[in-house]
């Protein structure tokens, strides 16, 4: 057990919205968002991309792709891809789907991202020591990073959907509070409670994710369905990415897809 270390995870926007008033500098936050903007970063990566800029908003993704012209653009405004009506001039090359995010697409590129909550949750842990992308496709290499390097101040941060809590990142935090539970000491209610509703629902993750409000939003969708599916494998990379001090998130470990 690491002495005095605690563990503690957010539900709302509104809770990581008040990070920047925090001292992070010893802490390590874990960012979930299950459906999809975390799914979708460790994918890209899994595929090559070299990095992931997460940005807030339209506007600071232009400003990245007219300081580097290079550089893709991805995200989401109500789940679709962001056309030329929203940013008043060029479409974004991809969407927020990881099924889009592959190998031909994104290999050697960095990608400047815009979603409407992850990526505002990621930008919110950025003084944190360090910024780990959390999500159930790489939970495992996330588990293992944390037994790794032992971290006194562990925080799972849920990126949830406009202002509220998503379930399928408490379910997603709650199992990687089940993974690393007997090191830590100081435990927050809420570590409690991700781990006990994981522990309720690990036998089906589809279907529990089936009933949350994005799980429902996407599943009425044909062309998004399978995303659901996607996001819910277990740890098919062995990949931890970290956002470094330059805001931009690479993988740490060598990608390798399992199955
Ligand atoms: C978000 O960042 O709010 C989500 O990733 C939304 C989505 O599923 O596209």
């Amino acid at each position: 057990m690491i002495m005095e270390s605690r563990l503690e995870v957010l539900f709302t926007p509104a809770e990581f919205d008040r990070l920047p008033e925090r001292n992070l500098s010893e802490t390590v936050c874990v960012v979930f968002d299950v459906l999809r903007a975390t799914s979708t970063m460790v994918t890209a990566l899994a595929n090559g991309a070299t990095a992931i800029l997460p940005v807030v908003d339209i506007p600071q993704a232009l400003a990245v792709r007219q300081r580097e012209p290079r550089v893709l653009l991805a995200g989401e405004r109500d789940g679709l891809l962001i056309g030329g009506e929203l940013t008043g001039s060029i479409a974004f090359d991809l969407g927020n789907s990881p099924r889009e995010f592959t190998p031909e697409k994104v290999s050697g590129r960095t990608i400047a991202m815009t979603t409407t909550n992850g990526t505002r949750a990621l930008r919110a842990c950025a003084s944190a020591r360090t910024v780990v992308l959390g999500s159930f496709l790489n939970l495992g290499a996330v588990a293992g990073f944390i037994h790794k390097t032992e971290p006194v101040d562990l925080l799972l941060v849920c990126s949830g959907t406009f202002d509220q809590a998503a379930y399928e990142d408490v379910l997603a935090a709650g199992a990687l509070c089940d993974l690393v539970w007997p090191k830590y000491k100081n435990v927050s209610d809420s570590a409690l409670i991700a781990r006990r509703l994981f522990r309720l629902e690990q036998q089906d993750i589809l279907a529990a994710i089936a009933l949350s409000r994005n799980g429902r939003r996407l599943l009425s969708r044909a062309d998004l369905a399978e995303d659901v599916r996607f996001c819910v494998q277990r740890d098919i990379f062995k990949l931890n990415a970290e956002m470094a001090t330059d805001g931009r998130v690479r993988t740490q470990d060598s990608s390798e897809k399992q199955s």
